[in-house]
């Protein structure tokens, strides 16, 4: 029987496609369609969840919109900037709508851009959060520091090394979800 496409979920802990973080998961994911995936990138821009906690949270159309997003999927792609030496409050909040039951034991893919130099706080504590969804998290991933730099006017990032491993971490990403997917 022939194999149903993986779905590849993008989430961006910054609003829009056109964010560095939302133009990283993009081009992950334009990675992933390339390879026959099916790709969905969750746009805060248009469909914006609710801080978790707040007055009409539990009930919001989106969130459950969202949840029904993160469940439909096989993988997810996530990019968070850096903020503080952490990931930003937005990602932290759409971390915090899902839950085991959505993503446990799915493949996440995890990035971030940062304003200054390189470093790994914001993917090792993103890392984190996925273990206490039960998620899968590759041990590739990948940071691009001094991100206002990193992109052509295409979005398109300019280093072939940074491409490399974009690449690398989404072939990673999908052969884990198809494990992942064919196990038991
Ligand atoms: C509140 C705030 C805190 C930030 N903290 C850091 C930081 O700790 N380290 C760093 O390298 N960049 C930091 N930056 C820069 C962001 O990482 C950078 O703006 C982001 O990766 C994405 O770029 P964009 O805002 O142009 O989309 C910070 C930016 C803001 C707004």
């Amino acid at each position: 029987m022939e194999e149903q496409p993986l779905k590849v979920l993008g989430l961006a802990g910054e609003y829009g496609s056109t964010s560095k973080s939302g133009m990283l998961v993009n081009q992950a994911l334009q990675f992933a369609s390339a390879s026959g995936a099916e790709i969905v990138f969750w746009d805060l821009k248009n469909q914006p969840l609710p801080l978790v906690g707040e007055e009409g949270c539990w009930s919001h159309p989106n969130v459950a919109a969202f949840q029904e997003a993160v469940t439909n999927a096989d993988a997810v792609l996530v990019c968070s900037p850096e903020y503080h030496g952490t990931m930003s409050g937005v990602m932290k909040n759409t971390f915090d709508w899902m839950y085991d039951k959505h993503v446990g034991g799915k493949a996440v893919g995890l990035m971030s851009t940062l304003g200054g130099i390189t470093n790994a706080n914001t993917l090792n504590h993103m890392r984190i959060a996925c273990r206490w969804l039960h998620a899968w998290p590759v041990p590739e991933q990948l940071a691009i520091g001094h991100v206002k730099e990193a992109f052509d006017d295409q979005g398109v990032l300019i280093d072939n090394g940074h491409e490399g491993r974009l690449s690398d971490l989404v072939e990673s990403v999908l052969s884990t979800a198809r494990m992942l997917r064919n196990r038991s």
